[in-house]
């Protein structure tokens, strides 16, 4: 492991180790997906402009100004769950990719999950491509599982990013992973180069050691889940009255909620759910003092002292927001 202070240096730094393991420049990552403020990962999907029933793709976007449109020409960006554009992208970068970094539950599309048939796909063209695999778990990473999203599949990495719960709010994050491939980094002639005043910082990596300590002797992961399934069932009663489709996605401590009939399965799937009808519900919660992200492409993130919470009042509250926002004819 090599430790950082934020989840875009952890993967920064797994990147520019994956290229200079392979000697390739390549990367691919997936739709909907989201791995910090990194020139080249910083092109995603113009979700929000795109006419589901055109038949196009959506056009690929920087997310703003300061972009080099260069960076775009090292990526490409591959749907969630989607076979054919798994093949198509391994064949047409044949033995080229440097790496395939994702989420494999998306932690920036409201818990949209990969299957597990294609997350086994995929780690298997990586390794017959000698194509690491990135997993990006600074969002999954010592929370859905001790083990992360790689735990809950039972696929693994060659390289993975850990932040955020690692350091329960303090500015830590990590990556690493196979030992072949992490030998790369170092002083020597032609070593990838990492590190910096920081990195391996004594508040930071107490802060990590603390947390993972708790995490190691005490059940508070299983809390923070049984916490998001008793909400998931909770919230499900109150759509359910007011009539409402919905879903959920993910795990009990990374809860998507989605308003819509089938459980999303790419980016552009939650393009189809009503988002409108989830801000309104969420602006009306907020009102009743429900403090969180009124876009649905966040799931609701537990923490374990949600355990102590009163389900009933937040029943009662959602119910009154359900209904608010139904007036509001969003
Ligand atoms: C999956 C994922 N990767 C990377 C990042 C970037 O982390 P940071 O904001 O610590 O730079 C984020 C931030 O939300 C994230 O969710």
């Amino acid at each position: 492991m090599r430790f950082a202070n934020s989840g875009t240096e952890a993967v920064m730094g797994a990147v520019r180790t994956a290229r200079g393991f392979t000697g390739r420049q390549h990367m691919v990552t997936v739709e909907g997906g989201f791995h910090g403020l990194y020139d080249e990962l910083m092109w995603k999907s113009d979700i929000e402009n795109w006419d589901a029933h055109s038949g196009q793709a959506p056009k690929v976007i920087p997310f703003g100004g300061g972009i080099p449109a260069k960076t775009h020409d090292l990526v490409d960006i591959i749907g969630l769950n989607d076979f054919a554009a798994l093949e198509d992208v391994f064949q047409r970068h044949d033995h080229q990719l440097a790496c395939v970094v994702l989420e494999p539950i998306i932690g920036n599309a409201g818990s949209i999950a990969a299957s597990q048939a294609w997350l086994a796909r995929l780690r298997d063209l990586c390794t017959a491509h000698g194509t690491l695999l990135i997993i990006d778990e600074v969002k999954s990473g010592f929370r859905v599982a001790k083990g992360g999203a790689q735990a809950l599949y039972g696929i693994y990495a060659d390289l993975t990013t850990f932040a955020k719960a690692m350091g329960n709010g303090y500015p830590v994050a990590a990556f690493g992973g196979r030992a072949d491939v992490m030998d790369v980094v170092g002083a020597h002639s032609g070593a990838v180069v990492h590190g910096g005043t920081y990195t391996a910082n004594l508040v930071g990596l107490s802060a990590a050691h603390c947390t993972l300590n708790i995490l190691t002797h005490t059940d508070a992961l299983q809390t923070v889940n049984r916490v998001g399934e008793r909400v998931r069932d909770l919230l499900g009663r109150v759509f359910t009255q007011a009539g409402i489709e919905h879903t959920f996605a993910g795990p009990g401590s990374m809860l998507g909620i989605h308003f819509t009939p089938t459980v999303p399965q790419t980016y552009r799937d939650w393009r189809k759910t009503n988002s409108n009808l989830y801000r309104a519900f969420c602006w009306q919660l907020i009102d009743r003092g429900v403090m969180l992200e009124p876009d649905s492409r966040e799931p609701w993130f537990f923490c374990e002292a949600h355990q102590h919470m009163d389900f009933a009042w937040l029943e009662e509250v959602a119910t009154q927001a359900m209904a608010a926002a139904i007036k509001e004819k969003p």
